[in-house]
């Protein structure tokens, strides 16, 4: 079989680092983390307001020569890593948390109240799930909502998904008519 190159995406707080760092001690896998990848290779510009915007292309050449320079399975995480080009990547995992815990997760985190809204309604709208589905196809993104979740109950779901015991389609979660309704 190919190498395991598992892809962890996500909106910021539904849970993707602690998420890999469980999948990875399960799996025996190296976990790469996209951030500090960004951080440490210099390859991002700030926004107005402070934030690191990763450049894709570079991002996409460092993280393809980290691969080629190590074996066995890997774990990619981030809220960039989904956009990691499809023939490196065998599973994308995109982890969703229901939008009025997302908020109080990220408020907890000492994000902005802007910051906050712009994620808590990027989460509602599916953004990232659209951009794997897009990219990797349906067969290859997997779905799990981990508001209700620990950690470890979400990565036993997803080693159930790999050994084929129960499918993680994407498409189970719907925030959109409880958040728009207030
Ligand atoms: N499955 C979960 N259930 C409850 N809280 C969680 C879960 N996963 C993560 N958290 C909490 O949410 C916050 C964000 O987790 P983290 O792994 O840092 O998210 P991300 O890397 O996606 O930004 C942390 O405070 C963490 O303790
Ligand atoms: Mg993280």
């Amino acid at each position: 079989m190919a190498r395991m190159v598992i892809a962890v995406s996500g909106t910021p707080g539904t849970g993707k680092s602690i998420f890999a760092r469980a999948l990875a001690k399960k799996l025996g896998a190296q976990v790469i983390d996209l951030n500090a990848l960004i951080k440490k290779k210099r390859i991002y510009r700030l926004d107005v307001d402070g934030t690191k915007i990763a450049n894709l292309p570079k991002m996409r050449k460092e993280f393809v020569r980290a691969i080629q320079s190590s074996h066995g399975p890997v774990i990619v995480e981030g809220l960039l890593a989904h956009l990691i080009p499809k023939r490196y990547l065998t599973h994308v995992v995109v982890l969703r948390t229901r939008p009025r815990i997302l908020e109080r997760r990220l408020r907890a985190r000492k994000y902005s109240k802007t910051k906050t809204r712009e994620n808590v309604e990027a989460e509602a709208l599916d953004i990232i799930l659209w951009e794997a589905v897009k990219i990797h196809g349906m067969n290859r993104v997997y779905e799990i909502d981990t508001t209700k979740l620990k950690p470890s109950s979400a990565v036993k779901l997803f080693l159930d998904a790999l050994a084929g015991k129960i499918p993680l389609k994407p498409g189970k979660v719907n925030w959109l008519e409880e958040y728009y309704k207030k």
